[in-house]
């Protein structure tokens, strides 16, 4: 409303991308990227009347609303890719433009905000956005920017959408173009790993026929991890990391990290994790092992990922315990204690396991 008002006459002004598209789904969008047409950004930031920080390289400039959120105000674009996976040649553009050349339909949606409040729909967004469908603007969409097949597949599973069957049958040609992408599929890779369920969406990959973009392995572990993420279970990002890396066989990890620059620690985990050494173990590590290993997890009944009301396997393990038939005695010694009310905190069962 602020920006809506105050905004400087000849301004046109519109919300755009994961905004539009996430509150009709009926979301509450935090992130606000607004763009601007014939007047400047840093213009209307200042018209507005509230604290912000410009990025004049970028034509952009944060503006901070009064609960806390940002709001991002971006120059009108329009962009042009000089050969297949080229970074776009970007430069100033119409609000039609700025929406032209975006990669769904459902992001194309915009809410105008000046002169007059409207939804523009140019692209038949709000059908698809009803359909569940994503669908890209035109054929050549992932050719020009394969990472959007990356960027769909992470759609698609955070918002339970299908793939359009046409958009589908774009991604064999746009495959062979990755290699120029490389940069901008390291950061998809990296968001990826920020969504609830990273083993679904390299799966949603391999189902459109593009695991080629990573070329992972198996990946049993990490849909175990995602299982604990639906089930509310904290996973760290460092452990689906790892567990990704995993799934390549053991000769290739070493070059796919460096390809897709993982931290060295991540890399070396599974030769960190030995018997024995679980006490050298920090959380997401020992997660890493259990994920992995299920059904010893289980076994020592270590699968946890809530805090402990008991002594488990995992308390032993990290007291410097091999897995074996000793560690299960003591796991049975001590639910006997429990069961004849010897001990009553688990404060005292680790007393009594120590001993
Ligand atoms: N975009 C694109 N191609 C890319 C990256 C981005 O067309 N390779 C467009 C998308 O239409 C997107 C907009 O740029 O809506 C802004 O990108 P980004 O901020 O990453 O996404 P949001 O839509 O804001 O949010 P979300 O990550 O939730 O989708």
């Amino acid at each position: 409303e602020t920006v809506r008002e105050n905004a400087p006459g000849a301004a046109k002004i519109m919300l755009v991308g994961g905004a539009v598209r996430d509150a009709l789904l009926g979301k509450h969008p935090t992130d606000l990227d607004v763009v601007v047409s014939g007047a400047d950004v840093i213009e209307v930031a200042e018209h507005s009347g509230l604290n912000f920080k410009c990025y004049p390289q970028y034509g952009n400039a944060t503006l901070s609303l009064p609960n806390g959120n940002h709001l991002d105000l971006i120059q009108a674009r329009d962009e042009y890719y000089t050969f297949p996976g080229a970074s776009p040649t970007v430069m100033k553009g119409t609000l039609e433009q700025d929406l032209a050349r975006r990669d769904f339909t459902i992001n194309a949606l915009a809410l105008q905000l000046t002169p007059e409040v409207r939804l523009l729909d140019l692209h038949d967004g709000l059908s698809d956005l009803g359909a569940g469908l994503l669908r890209v603007l035109h054929p050549l969409s992932f050719m020009e920017d394969p990472s959007r097949i990356v960027r769909g597949a992470r759609l698609a599973v955070r918002l339970g959408f299908r793939l359009e069957e046409r958009t589908l049958s774009t991604i064999p040609d746009a495959l062979p173009h990755a290699a120029s992408a490389i940069k901008r599929l390291k950061s998809e890779l990296m968001l990826v790993f920020q969504e609830r369920t990273p083993g679904a969406v390299f799966e949603t990959l391999k189902g459109w026929g593009a695991e080629e973009l990573y070329g992972f392995g198996d990946l049993t572990a990490l849909k175990r991890a995602d299982e604990e993420r639906r089930r509310g279970e904290h996973v760290p990002t460092e452990t689906l990391m790892a567990l990704w890396l995993h799934s390549f066989p053991e000769s290739e990890r070493k070059q796919v990290a460096r390809k897709w620059q993982i931290p060295k620690r991540t890399r070396e985990v599974a030769d960190l994790i030995q018997p024995g050494n679980f006490g050298r173990m920090n959380d997401w590590e020992f997660l890493y092992w259990c994920l992995l290993n299920p059904e010893q997890a289980r076994e020592y009944e270590v699968l946890r990922l809530t805090p402990p009301r008991q002594v488990t396997g995992r308390e032993l393990l990290e007291l410097g315990m091999k897995p074996g038939s000793q560690l299960g005695q003591l796991l049975e010694h001590l639910k006997n204690l429990r069961e004849e009310e010897k001990v009553s905190s688990f404060e005292e069962e680790m007393q009594a396991a120590k001993t």
